[in-house]
């Protein structure tokens, strides 16, 4: 389950060499669990067949020909009204100047005029008739009018030439699917900050002490919240994933670097997900140790606990509503986890088993169980990463729902 599983999306397509990539927008948008319906502009058609989405989407492309068929004065309706978003992917400047215009001459334009749905856009064009003072004025009442706008990228247009105008590539198009879609949902208006991955303290200039962590579960976290509305900080460390399109990216590698990050940034609730170093260098080397000087005694000291020193600060609760930690153990998960969720004061904290094959670093499954300061307890089955997420969010809701009662 994803927030596009049996979601309803009306997917217009216009007239642009772009409304190849709509076709693998369609598909994704199907295999993810949407229900995908999908109206072709007359210039579309040039470029693309509804075969072409009825294949990928199981069910009828409507076209021009439709607007005046036998389901004639009720289709627009219909599709309108059973729509939970409506994308535009790619959008023509001349379907952006009838959106902004009400103009209603054919059945993507006049859907669009009937649907109370939110409207989401992905403009594509050539540079110059995206930078034209027309389609500019067109952006600017759609933007007042709410409508959501998705790119488009500066790069190569079809033109040859290179400029603004590029529609957005289709996984970053589902991020913006995504967000539009959980503009009403429950995290709105909660800033959430989820750090990830395993920090690296510097030995050297070449060499680091860091761990396995692959900060798959801190991303998932991160798209959980924004699929739930959130704004979301994503204080990451280096790693080979893709951040969620919508998430506010702030890269570090260190446990310092991780401190100072949070420092400058304030939330709803903090979600540390990170494997923070429990030890650093004492002294990191200027210049890149040399083997011919033999084997370096590598002196270390304890690096701060980030949480401890978060939850000292935070007596009053203004800082953090709420605050989450994960324990990772190899023995007595539950006795160690209690304590850590004591002695960091958080509000609960996710016990993770990483002895097993199928939980811990780098595979995509988790065995969690979450402990609550309050003495209650939860054990969760094995789940995927993104499960794990959405569960410490439903959990997480509940919590914060009940502290901003008494704010
Ligand atoms: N943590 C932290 N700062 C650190 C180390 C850990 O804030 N310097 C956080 C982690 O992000 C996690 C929680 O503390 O949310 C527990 O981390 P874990 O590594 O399981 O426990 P430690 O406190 O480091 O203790 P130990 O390694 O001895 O189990």
């Amino acid at each position: 389950m994803t927030i596009l599983t049996n979601k309803n999306i009306l997917l217009g397509v216009t007239g642009s060499i772009a409304s190849y990539k709509a076709a693998d927008l369609a598909s994704k948008l199907t295999q993810a669990g949407a229900n995908v319906n999908v109206i072709l502009t007359n210039a579309a058609e040039k470029f693309i067949t509804p075969l072409t989405f009825q294949s990928v989407t199981g069910h009828t492309a409507y076209t021009d020909k439709d607007l005046w068929g036998a389901e004639g004065h009720v289709l627009h309706v219909q599709l309108g009204k059973q729509a939970d978003l409506i994308v535009i992917a790619p959008c023509t400047a001349n379907t952006m100047a009838k959106l902004a215009h009400g103009l209603s001459d054919d059945l993507l334009s006049v859907t669009c005029l009937t649907s109370t749905a939110d409207i989401l856009i992905a403009p594509a064009m050539d540079g110059g008739m995206y930078d034209h003072v027309a389609t500019q004025e067109n952006l600017s009442t759609l933007l007042t009018r709410g409508v959501l706008v998705a790119g488009p990228t500066t790069g190569h247009l079809a033109s040859g030439l290179s400029g603004k105008g590029r529609m957005l590539e289709t996984s970053e198009l589902l991020g913006h699917i995504r967000i539009a879609l959980a503009k009403h949902g429950k995290l709105k208006n909660k800033k959430i900050i989820v750090t990830a991955g395993g920090t690296q303290e510097a030995i050297d200039p070449v060499r680091v002490i860091t761990n396995h962590s692959s900060g798959k579960q801190g991303y998932a976290l991160a798209q959980s919240a924004i699929d739930l509305g959130a704004e979301v900080t994503l204080i990451t460390t280096p790693t080979a994933l893709t951040p969620p399109v919508g998430a506010k990216v702030i890269h570090v590698k260190s446990v310092l670097d991780m401190l100072e990050a949070l420092s400058n940034e304030s939330a709803d609730a903090l979600i540390m997900s990170a494997a923070a170093a429990d030890f650093r260098p004492k002294h990191v080397a200027k210049e890149k140790i040399k083997k011919r000087d033999g084997i370096p005694h590598i002196e270390l000291e304890v690096a701060p606990d980030i949480l401890k020193t978060v939850t000292a600060n935070r007596s009053d609760k203004k800082r953090y509503k709420i605050v989450v930690g994960f324990a990772a153990e190899s023995q007595d998960l539950l006795e160690n986890a209690s304590d850590k969720l004591k002695s960091k004061g958080l509000d609960f904290i996710a016990a993770n088993d990483i002895t097993s094959n199928d939980a811990g670093f780098a595979v995509d499954t988790n065995r969690i169980t979450l402990l609550f300061a309050d003495g209650k307890k939860e054990a969760l089955p094995l789940l995927s990463k993104s499960e794990v997420a959405e569960k410490n969010f439903r959990t997480r809701c509940k919590i914060v729902g009940v502290i901003c009662e008494f704010w």
